[in-house]
């Protein structure tokens, strides 16, 4: 009987197509699955205490992980609850954690479910050791993948692999890799608010959520017939996209990549299929992301679109959550809101928005930019692996140069987004080429009072941090309602360009060297919120260094600009033979010797107002 209702669970889920990330059946062993269909159970490890070891109130379990993730962990009693007193302590090899167990769900009528608030990262596939020691009464444990962590099943991959490996998308990258540097521009209705809503600024909005300005509606919670209001006074400048593109040229930015449609769902193109667009909604009746389009492609600047397929705040409905949620909910595992309209969901169904606005948009930006480059998608969820399949094929369907960023969902993405403002570290092997976008102050969208500008030279040192782990930067501007771009970003960016323009050698077309870097240890950029809360503290001394190279050159990036000499440790005795070393942008070639300690030279003649300098250093070709 209990079975048949698990298998009826299971087929609503199927229908609702939500098995992809969250839904599963309650199988009791790890290694077998009822359903010939994938099942993301698959994914869960679930430990039974009849296998445990156990000694006192210690039960020990040693089991493999087939995916390393982030997991969920969570203690399942039997035909009971926990006291009020209950507590476990769970040690996985060398981590330890402590919580007091409660009543967090109640699946199959009787069972109760305690859900640990730390995420447990299981990153190893090697066979583990678990123990917990509880007084509690107990049935099972259950590893479940954290929502962020989206497995998929494999369907798609032979068939979305034939179509990345194309030449197409191949050369797209290629093309992609050289570029390095991007511009990435945050602006729509919202920009008009500067981050405030009737005198409340965002920060202190009265509902959970990023308090970055683009997230207006969400964080206030505004109704969607309020917010269309923002339209009728959206009037900016004729001269945004001359303006922008400009800006982009003096900065060395060879992309840009702009918000088509953000998550309040609105458009800047013209849009046959929702009329909530810049043509048919605003004052300027004019179509800006064409206007752009066409401005990048006067200066030779490559054109993309941001698009938010997962968040439609106007038309998306509740993003399917509360099918999610009814799921989820028989199985004992948490849905997080995820950035969906809950306040005031659109009637339409989350499959309609699909097909009559994403869908379709997506088709009209492809067939009206031909030369589109990229689409930069945003804001999943809930969005299932054959949703975002769909929107990959699709545009490769119609434009199989327009490369695809990771976050379309799943593993479908060309290349990935580190994340916002985080930079990977040195360490890391990524298995595709990567991206880090990021901001200029800690907002994407403009924030009037947002004055926390990082400097030119923290914008420089992301950016060289990034070439020398052989990444893209994709940096923000956040024009206010009248499309101008905050002065001092402007400046500050114009100021890391002059460096950029100057060493231009180091930066475009390079990759990766064997080294990354050498000096002080990394400090890394670790999220938009973290910047926000910690600002930045780093001295950078004429002892730190940052390599990047092509062909038989290697350059030694120094952030820096005194004169003197300087020893570049990698770069010794048998690390390469040297044909000739010389400051970038000098035609002058430096005397040097290489011993065992590393290449030393003496540099001089740095400007004093360079934000650092460059060693280029030819290599022999032996
Ligand atoms: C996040 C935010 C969004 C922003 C994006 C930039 O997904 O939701 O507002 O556009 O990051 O990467």
């Amino acid at each position: 009987m209990k079975r048949l209702k698990i298998n009826t669970i299971l087929i609503c889920s199927l229908v609702l197509t939500l098995i992809a990330q969250y839904s599963c059946t309650t199988k009791e062993k790890a290694n077998t699955s009822q359903n010939p269909e994938f099942d993301q159970t698959n994914n869960w490890i679930v430990l039974d205490k009849t296998d445990a070891t156990k000694e006192g109130t210690t039960f020990t379990w040693v089991f493999e992980v087939k995916n390393p993730s982030d997991y969920v962990f969570q203690v399942v009693t039997k035909d009971g609850s926990f006291t009020d007193t209950d507590t476990a302590t769970v040690k996985i090899e060398e981590q330890a954690f402590e919580e007091s167990l409660s009543k967090n769900y109640v699946i199959n009528e009787n069972e109760i479910v305690s859900e640990f608030k730390n995420i447990i990262p299981l990153k190893n596939t090697e066979k583990q050791t678990l123990s917990i020691t509880t007084e509690a009464d107990f049935k099972s444990l259950r590893f479940i993948p954290h929502f962020k962590k989206q497995i998929g099943s494999g369907k798609y991959h032979q068939e979305w692999l034939a179509m990345h490996q194309s030449d197409e998308k191949q050369e797209a990258l290629k093309h992609f890799k050289e570029a390095k540097f991007g511009m990435f521009i945050h602006w729509g209705l919202y920009s008009q608010a500067g981050g405030i809503w009737k005198g409340t600024k965002i920060n202190n909005a009265p509902h959970p959520g990023p308090k970055v300005a683009e997230w207006l509606m969400y964080a206030f919670q505004i109704p969607r017939t309020e917010y269309k209001e923002l339209a009728k006074t959206f009037n900016p400048d004729k001269s945004f996209a001359q303006n922008v593109v400009k800006l982009a040229k003096d900065v060395g930015m060879k992309y840009i990549v702009i918000t088509s449609k953000h998550h309040d769902g609105f458009a800047l193109f013209d849009s046959k299929s929702s009329d909530f667009n810049m043509v048919d909604a605003t004052p300027y009746k004019a179509d800006i992301i064409k206007e752009l389009y066409n401005a990048c492609l006067a200066e030779g600047i490559d054109f993309g679109v941001y698009y938010s397929h997962g968040n439609d705040w106007m038309d998306g409905t509740d993003g399917n959550y509360a099918n999610v949620k009814k799921v989820n909910d028989s199985l004992g595992i948490y849905t997080h809101p995820n950035g969906k309209n809950l306040w005031d969901p659109s009637d339409n169904t989350h499959e309609e928005y699909l097909q009559n606005k994403a869908y379709s948009q997506i088709k009209e930006l492809l067939t009206m930019l031909p030369e589109l480059r990229l689409i930069w998608f945003d804001g999943t969820g809930f969005t299932t692996e054959a949703q975002a399949f769909q929107f990959y094929k699709l545009v490769y369907d119609i434009n199989p140069n327009v490369l695809v960023n990771r976050r379309v969902g799943y593993a479908f993405g060309d290349y990935l987004d580190a994340g916002d403002n985080k930079i990977p570290s040195a360490n890391e092997t990524l298995e595709k080429y990567w991206e880090t976008c990021g901001t200029t102050n800690n907002s994407w969208g403009y924030k009037s009072y947002d004055n926390d500008w990082k400097s030119p030279k923290e914008l420089l040192y992301y950016f060289v941090d990034i070439l020398s782990k052989g990444g893209n930067y994709l940096l923000n501007i956040g024009p206010d309602g009248k499309g101008h771009v905050p002065e001092t970003s402007a400046q500050n960016l114009r100021a890391m360009g002059k460096w950029i323009h100057q060493n231009a050698e180091a930066v475009y077309g390079t990759t990766r060297w064997n080294t990354p870097n050498e000096g002080q240890e990394e400090t890394l950029l670790d999220g938009t919120g973290h910047r926000a809360s910690k600002g930045f503290q780093r001295e950078f001394t004429s002892k730190d260094f940052w390599f990047t190279t092509k062909g038989n050159k290697v350059y030694a990036i120094s952030l820096t600009n005194t004169d003197g000499d300087i020893l570049i440790k990698s770069l010794r005795k048998g690390k390469g033979d040297i044909e000739k070393v010389k400051l970038l942008g000098s035609d002058k070639t430096l005397s040097y010797t290489q011993n065992k300690n590393g290449l030393q030279t003496t540099v001089t003649g740095v400007p004093k107002d360079a934000l650092g300098f460059v060693i280029e250093v030819t290599l022999k070709n032996n």
